[in-house]
């Protein structure tokens, strides 16, 4: 049971606090005192603390500012009287959880207190979980432990530390902006700007613009001098994603930057040397994009010094359990909503869908998942049915397989396709419900 502290200088009310408290399970100790009460919350043990703001011995403003120096998670409650609510509310503006006004009821208090409670263990959950993600499996944000995830990273350690240019092929949604900021973040360029353009989301003009920058008065509508992102990720690394949706025009001023690591912005011919790494990435198939004269040859050799290809998700299925946990804890923490159970078919259902749109379906259909769900529980039925209807049936295999292994595979297909309703799958499967049970057990 949590263990809480009481203090406040009228013996009657730490009495009362303390005596309710108690009724309801917790632990208390009151005290009358600010120091005694410190000792106790420095060697540690401590859930919550319940203040009175104007004491002699140490103010509770005091008492506020030592804990949140000690353990900013360990929450703290203020009591105040009638006329300081204005300094109440600036002691949460420090740190203090909530604040009750004398007189107040048991009632309120309790209900505050559950809250407190239960914010600083979602508070631990994510602490921890990211600590143990950080040291074992997680690379700069990535999730997945396949052989063709390790390659990948072990692929972006090595190309790091160079200063060559990095193209990234794959499917939309395979992590190829994680892959980017990875390369940044394990390089030596760690300290400087690490910039993303969206060569797709600007128009023609605007994206030469953004990219270079332009002299005051360069175009109509240039009122001002502008730096451009190349100059503004000076020592760093720029990312243009969506390469292959640039017009010939910046086809060829690229191929400049990539030539000499020189720009000139709009409006002026004045050369400017930039120190920077470049990263591109695109769903395109620029080898396509060549052929029908869209795309510069010349550029694509220039981006293409080192290419990544990402592994749509369909092809690395032994990672989509570890996903499926991560962002069930990343979502159960972002909307608040503990989640005890997890039906085990989850697992096996989500693994035979296609996937077309790779890891960030998989997410949004995650977070879908637990903000539809009932008591902290994930069924079946929380699966949306779209996300069925929209995956493609996928029975290709290596070499030859048992035959009851295919099988699985098509059954739990089918139930997929017939809202896991059995006795409705066992009809489309021609075969009996019980056959299906059976099946199911095995
Ligand atoms: N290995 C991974 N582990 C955890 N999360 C991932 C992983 N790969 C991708 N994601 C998440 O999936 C989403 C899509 O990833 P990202 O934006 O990097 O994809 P993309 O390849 O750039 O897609 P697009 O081509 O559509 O821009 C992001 O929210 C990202 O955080
Ligand atoms: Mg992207």
């Amino acid at each position: 049971m949590a263990k809480i502290i009481v203090i406040d200088d009228e013996k009657n009310i730490r009495d009362g606090i303390k005596k309710s408290l108690e009724y309801e399970g917790y632990e208390v100790l009151s005290f009358e005192s600010g120091n005694k009460a410190l000792e106790i919350v420095y060697k540690g043990g401590i859930d919550l603390v319940i203040s009175d703001l104007k004491m002699s011995e140490k103010t509770g403003e005091e008492i506020l500012e030592e804990i949140v120096e000690f353990d900013n998670k360990l929450p703290v409650i203020i009591l105040t009287g009638h006329g300081d609510v204005e300094k109440a509310v600036e002691m949460m503006k420090r740190g203090a959880y909530d604040f009750l006004t004398k007189p107040f009821s048991l009632n309120k208090m309790s209900i505050i207190i559950s809250r407190a409670l239960e914010s600083r263990k979602i508070k631990e959950v994510k602490e921890s979980l990211e600590k143990r993600v950080d040291y074992d499996e997680n690379f700069y944000g990535m999730i997945g432990r396949s052989k063709k995830m390790i390659k990948v990273y072990e692929f972006i350690k090595q190309v790091a530390p160079t200063k060559a240019t990095v193209l990234i092929e794959g499917e939309s949604g395979t992590g190829k902006e994680l892959v980017a900021s990875a390369l940044h973040q394990s390089s030596n360029r760690s300290a400087y700007p690490f910039i993303t353009v969206n060569c797709a989301a600007l128009s023609e003009g605007v994206l030469e613009s953004e990219l270079f920058g332009h002299e005051k008065g360069a175009f109509t509508g240039a009122l001002d001098k502008k730096i451009g992102r190349f100059e503004a990720s000076n020592k760093g690394t720029i990312f243009l994603d969506e390469i292959g949706e640039i017009n010939q025009n910046v086809q060829v001023k690229l191929l400049r930057v990539l030539e000499e690591r020189i720009i000139e912005r709009v409006g002026s011919s004045k050369p400017i040397e930039v120190d920077i790494r470049i990263i591109t990435a695109t769903n395109k198939h620029l080898l396509e994009e060549i052929k029908e004269g869209r795309f510069r040859e010349d550029l694509y050799y220039r981006l293409n010094v080192i290419k990544i290809e990402m592994p749509p998700l369909r092809e690395r299925k032994e990672d989509i359990p570890v996903l499926i946990d991560f962002f069930i804890k990343e979502f159960s923490i972002t909307h608040s909503i503990e989640i005890t159970n997890v039906d085990k078919n989850i697992y096996k259902t989500l693994s035979s869908l296609s996937w077309e749109g790779n890891i960030r379906e998989l997410k949004n259909t995650i977070e879908t998942m637990i903000i539809m769900s009932k008591d902290g529980k994930i069924s079946l039925e929380d699966i949306p049915k779209y996300v069925i209807d929209n995956s493609k049936n996928d029975f290709t295999v290596n070499g030859i397989i048992p035959l009851s292994e295919l099988e699985n595979k098509y059954i739990n297909y089918a139930l997929a396709k017939n809202n896991f309703n059995k006795a409705q799958t066992a009809k489309a499967l021609g075969i009996e419900r019980a056959t299906i049970y059976r099946k199911l057990e095995e």
